[in-house]
Formats: structure tokens, C-alpha cells, sequence
């Protein structure tokens, strides 16, 4: 069993592909959509939080966790590692090696809550990599409540305002990759792709899920695919949009809990 959590939605796009590349695991989500967001947050609450829903997802036997929130990955890692003795993989690392790789020009664009870009987690990854790399970040605090609210249809001209407004700067630079340092704005992908198709965009969950294959073996026995989905808060709304993600009906595998008695 593995373990992944997010604040909210964002970290279904890491569990797709956990999904995918694990098929035989089953699989216990936490989205903390009680408390969301977490990105405009003192990193000592984000670390409070990120403790609460550890020891949750730990009151399952889970053999490893993703931490699939950027803004938990860049500024908490460190402390649950310290306290958990299971492997528990963020989303910085993958996403890093993956956008190295890609880059031509050298030059990538990080984008991410304001508590991402202020820890300065991802240019200090991409930099050790890559040391002469030029790396510009972006702080894009609207594009969480997009998501949670679904605005994420790239025919509908506020997520393309409010994209527009982030990223239009990049156009003057020659960056030709950017890394989506957080799990929810690869539901952003059509707004993004579609305004700067000479981007490369990375998905940080997808990319965290393959660094987790590459590193922990498959189950040996099988358990069934059965995915298990906690929430902190409404769970007519977190079904509604995970199924609509996933394009599978989750209603009957979700369930409410108080992550505060953790
Ligand atoms: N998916 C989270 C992340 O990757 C969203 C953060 C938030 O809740 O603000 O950063």
C-alpha cells in the first residue's frame, strides 16, 4: 500500500500515474480540502499540517509516501523524514532531473505557490544539477482556487487572464521549460500549453510517481486496485472533480475525517 497527500486535488495527478505504474497496489489519498491552501501559509503551519496528515496516512499499513504538494516538498520534507522512518518521495527531485534534461537553452521557468517560490527549493535543485543554468520563478497564487473551483477550461477567458498576467514575462526571456511545482496546476496544462506552446511544461506528480517506480519495487503480492480517498472536508465536491479527473467515479471510496485529532 502506498500512501499520497495533497491539500486537495492537486495530488490526484501524482495518484493517476502511481495508478498506472502500480497496478497491482492499492492506494490511500489524503486531499486536505478543509485547509486548503496551503501555499499562502507560515512554513511552520505547513509543517504542522504536513505532520497531521503523515500520521494519517501512517495509521495505514503504507509501505511508502509521495508527498504530492509542492509546497509541503519545498519546505517539509526534511522534517517528515525525520519522523517517519517509511520512504517518503516529494516532488522537487524528478521534476528537476526531468527539466534539466529537457531544457535546450538552459534557461527554466519554475512555477509554484508563494511559499514554494520563497523557499527557493527548486532553483536550488535545478542549480546543483545544473550550475550555470539561469532559472526564473514565479509565484502564481490564484491558480489553486482555479482548480478547486474547476476553472481550468482553456476556452474560458479567466484562467487565461489570470495566466496571462503570471506568465506573459516569460515571453521575453528564452526560457523553454517550465516546471509546474505544484500538483494542481497540471489541471492549468490546455490554459498553459495553449498561451506558450514553445514551453515545455513538467508535471511535478507525474514526475514524482515515475521517481517512486524507479526507486520502489513493485508489490509482491497482489492487492487489488483498490484506491481509498480522505478528505477534511466536503465530500459531494472533492467526488464531483476527482471523477471528473480521473474520469472514473469515485463517489463510493471517499470519506470525510478530522485530521486535526492527528
Ligand atoms: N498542490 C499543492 C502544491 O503542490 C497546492 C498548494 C496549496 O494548497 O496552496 O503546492
Amino acid at each position: 500500500m502506498i500512501g499520497i497527500f495533497d491539500s486537495g486535488l492537486g495530488g490526484l495527478t501524482a495518484l493517476k500515474e502511481i495508478r498506472r505504474l502500480f497496478p497491482e497496489e492499492s492506494l490511500v489519498y489524503f486531499g486536505d480540502t478543509g485547509r486548503v491552501p496551503y501555499g499562502t501559509r507560515s512554513v511552520q503551519t505547513i509543517g504542522r499540517y504536513a505532520l497531521q496528515d503523515m500520521a494519517f496516512l501512517t495509521s495505514f499499513p503504507i509501505r511508502a509516501a509521495v508527498v504530492a504538494c509542492g509546497t509541503v516538498s519545498t519546505t517539509s520534507l526534511p522534517l517528515l523524514k525525520e519522523r517517519f522512518a517509511i520512504p517518503i518521495i516529494g516532488v522537487v527531485e524528478g521534476a528537476v532531473e526531468a527539466a534539466v534534461r529537457e531544457s535546450k537553452t538552459g534557461h527554466i521557468a519554475v512555477i509554484g505557490t508563494s511559499a514554494t517560490v520563497a523557499s527557493g527549493a527548486f532553483a536550488a535543485a535545478i542549480r546543483h544539477r545544473r550550475p550555470e543554468a539561469n532559472v526564473t520563478s514565479i509565484a502564481c497564487p490564484l491558480f489553486v482556487p482555479l482548480v478547486e473551483n474547476g476553472l481550468t477550461d482553456p476556452d474560458d477567458p479567466i484562467p487565461t487572464l489570470i495566466a496571462r498576467r503570471y506568465l506573459d514575462p516569460l515571453l521575453d526571456t528564452d526560457a523553454d521549460t517550465l516546471i509546474l511545482g505544484c500538483t494542481h496546476y497540471p489541471l492549468l496544462h490546455r490554459v498553459i500549453s495553449r498561451l506558450y506552446p514553445h514551453l515545455t511544461l513538467i508535471n511535478t506528480g507525474t514526475e514524482a510517481a515515475r521517481l517512486l517506480r524507479a526507486t520502489l519495487p513493485p508489490c509482491k503480492e497482489e492487492q487489488g486496485d483498490a484506491v481509498r480517498y480522505f478528505v477534511s472536508d466536503d465530500v459531494e465536491g472533492f467526488s464531483r472533480s476527482a471523477s471528473l479527473f480521473l474520469q472514473t467515479e469515485v463517489r463510493g471510496s471517499v470519506a470525510k475525517i478530522d485530521i486535526a485529532a492527528y
